[in-house]
């Protein structure tokens, strides 16, 4: 359909097909399979994120992922397979460290970056001659890709640059009219995406700290990579200079990311939001449950990532949230970071690349 000058997508019927997380419906599992060996999209859970699926040998199918999603033709996408078995299918001149990695991790959300076999169409790989292979552990993505039988490329079944989707209504908020179905099982647990290792150079290195922790594979690979980013500081503001980062996993309302010790942050973010509630800004605050009280007197909307003491928690609740905010129609979200141990890395990491690598370095108080 053309309006104007403006291209607007036709918009088709979203299918969603609710199911049992621990035990889907076959008969569900059979339809969804169908549709996606027949070249449809599909909207599956993990236990990261909700994939948006499409089989991973029709380019047809595979260039309406990144339609859909509004994707850079130019960022590859994840082959999701559901017995190792399939990886030779896959990659080619697989070394002994992958199949190790693979014996550890999988089914689970690390994500190995491969020199790609012949046989994957290079759409898949955005051209590279690498592809990221992963075999998801949640039942409902499992019973899938076995009922597909053929292996599924599969991004988070986002718009570009928005927060991940954790639930089938985040899913549809951004792709209903788009895709043909949805998979609906609920709440996926991990809440940020899966760590991606690029096994291709000559050191081992993670491109995406992720739902496998850097100290869980640095046992099994002492000399992993990891490239912190530098984040380049305003001395004067304690800003970074923007650009550092793409936008990315953002929300629509801007988000102030605080940096220090938890007492100083809570009270810096409070009389911010004080600040900017007075400028009649609609304000949101994401905070661990046991500090949403300080805000209690103050005109913000107020989100747990629940306990502050369990990252995992934190990291489950993180994209959710910030899609909450944006339902409510908040014009800034004041958030702070956590400790960057564990699954902290993948939080940290998240945040960072949401405000573009700005963030505002509290004094201890
Ligand atoms: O947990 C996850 O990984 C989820 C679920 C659905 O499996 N998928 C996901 O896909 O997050 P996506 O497309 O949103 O992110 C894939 C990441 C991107 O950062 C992409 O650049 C990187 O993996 N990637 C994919 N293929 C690559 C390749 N050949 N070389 C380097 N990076 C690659
Ligand atoms: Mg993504």
């Amino acid at each position: 359909m053309i309006r104007g000058s403006t291209i607007v997508p036709e918009r088709i019927y979203t299918h969603i097909l609710a199911v049992n997380p621990e035990h889907p419906d076959p008969d569900c599992i059979d339809r969804a399979a169908q549709a996606l060996r027949q070249g449809q999209l599909v909207a599956f859970p993990t236990e990261t994120v909700y994939g948006l699926g499409a089989h991973a040998g029709d380019v047809a199918a595979v260039r309406r992922v990144f339609e859909v999603k509004r994707r850079p033709a130019s960022d590859p996408l994840i082959v999701h397979i559901a017995d190792t078995s399939q990886l030779t299918d896959i990659a080619c001149n697989i070394p002994d460290l992958a199949w190790q990695l693979v014996q550890h991790f999988w089914p689970g959300p690390l994500t190995l970056v491969l020199p790609r076999h012949e046989r994957i169409v290079a759409e898949v790989s955005a051209g590279l001659t690498t592809v990221a292979v992963r075999m998801p552990q949640h039942p409902v993505a499992h019973a899938l890709l076995r009922a597909a039988c053929v292996p599924i490329a599969a991004p988070s079944a986002n718009l570009f640059a928005r927060p991940s989707p954790t639930t089938a209504q985040h899913v549809l908020e951004d792709l209903a009219g788009q895709i043909e179905l949805v998979i609906d099982a609920g709440a996926t647990t991990i809440g940020v995406e899966s760590t991606v290792v690029d096994l291709t150079g000559a050191v081992p290195v993670v491109l995406r700290p992720g739902g496998i922790t850097l100290e869980a594979l640095r046992a099994i690979v002492p000399g992993l990579a990891w490239q912190a980013r530098q984040v380049k500081l305003d001395h004067a503001t304690g800003v970074a200079a923007p650009g550092m980062f793409a936008r990315h996993y953002a929300p629509r309302a801007e988000l102030l990311l605080f940096v220090g010790e938890s007492e100083a942050v809570v009270a810096q973010m409070y009389a911010t939001g004080q600040r900017l509630t007075a400028e009649q800004k609609q304000v949101g605050i994401l905070a661990p449950a046991e500090e949403l009280a300080d805000f209690a007197d103050i005109a913000v909307h107020c989100v747990s990532l629940g306990s502050r003491s369990d990252l995992t928690e934190i990291a489950a609740h993180l994209f959710a949230g910030m899609r909450e905010l944006d339902r409510r129609g908040v014009d800034v979200i004041l958030v702070r970071s956590f400790d960057q141990s564990g699954l902290g890395l993948a939080i940290w990491d998240r945040l960072l690349r949401a405000t573009e690598g700005k963030f505002i370095r509290v004094a201890a108080g």
